[in-house]
């Protein structure tokens, strides 16, 4: 099963809600950077491969063990089952690796056990494992509202050719909401606005449209605790790329590029340089968690 990394093509931060998350309104959309998983019954474990496999977390806290014990528990079923993940999405990034490897956990269950959940049950269990997952069952490029549970398809014509310039090391979620937080106590409102421009643009299928229009409320504060991601940002638009943003709470960067050609190129000319250690070109969107996909 392979499960794709997601974007953030437009994040709207809404203020510190009473449960400790903020109300989002995000377009989310998926890109052909994807994990793998499979699943068997067995004794439970999990053995991790591929790209920086070494800083995911082997112990209760990793989100595809925390999947398989959720549906064990919400269905009945056994939750002795063998979990073997390749991993492409980068680690603690910004690209919801986590999350997606939930995602696709949930459906390897679902599809292994033959629990005959609903959909709405997926999503529901989707969601106690963290915001970003029930986009990640669904995929595609969807509008989503709340802590971004609320998905809507948006439509789309065209596919986009991106660059994900990796960083060294990651950038803890609530740090970066924090920062943002902090920031907008002391200073004035850094805030991406409306969804539209984002929205006409993918309508239209208009490459450049959408660069200018790429925007993320949670990026100064990234910026601030990761300064090295600028000159990122800067260099890939320098090479060619239509816009570039940091994608959810970073630290990984996004870079849109003209076409496929260029995608390459940028991704060639950017690793090494600081903030930048290694870099994946990808295309979207693309279907969310797929059985045998
Ligand atoms: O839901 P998830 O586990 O991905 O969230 C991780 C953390 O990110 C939350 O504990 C919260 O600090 C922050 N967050 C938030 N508002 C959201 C999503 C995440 O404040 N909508």
């Amino acid at each position: 099963m392979r499960v794709p990394a997601k974007l953030n093509l437009h994040l709207t931060v809404g203020p510190l809600r009473d449960d400790g998350f903020h109300d989002l309104v995000t377009v989310f959309h998926a890109v052909s950077v994807c994990d793998e998983i499979t699943v068997e019954r067995g004794e439970a474990s999990l053995v991790v491969e591929g790209d920086d496999a070494d800083l995911v977390p082997r112990d209760g806290s990793n989100l595809a063990l925390r999947a398989v014990r959720l549906l064990a528990d919400r269905t009945g079923c056994d939750p002795g089952v063998a979990v073997r993940l390749v991993k492409r999405i980068p680690v603690a990034g910004g690209c919801a690796g986590g999350s997606a490897d939930a995602a696709a956990a949930l459906v390897a269950c679902d599809a292994l056990w033959g629990t005959g959940l609903s959909r709405a049950e997926l999503a529901d269990a989707a969601l106690a494992l963290g915001s970003d997952v029930p986009f990640c069952l669904s995929g595609g490029t969807a509008l989503a509202t709340g802590r971004g549970e609320h998905l809507t398809p948006v439509l789309s014509s065209g596919r986009y050719a991106w660059v994900l310039a990796v960083a060294d090391g990651g950038l803890s979620t609530p740090a970066v909401y924090g920062e943002l937080d902090r920031r907008r106590a002391t200073g004035p409102p850094e805030l991406a606005g409306d969804p539209a421009p984002v929205l006409t643009a993918l309508r239209g299928g208009d490459p450049a449209a959408l660069g200018r229009a790429l925007s993320n409320d949670l990026q100064p504060a990234a910026l601030a605790l990761r300064p090295d991601l600028r000159t990122v940002l800067e260099t890939a638009v320098g090479l060619g790329a239509l816009g570039a943003l940091v994608s959810g709470s970073g630290p990984t960067v996004a870079a849109l590029a003209p076409d496929a050609a260029t995608a390459h190129r940028i991704a060639a000319a950017l690793p090494g340089r600081s903030g930048c250690r290694r870099a994946l070109v990808a295309h979207g969107p693309v279907p969310g968690a797929q059985v045998g996909g």
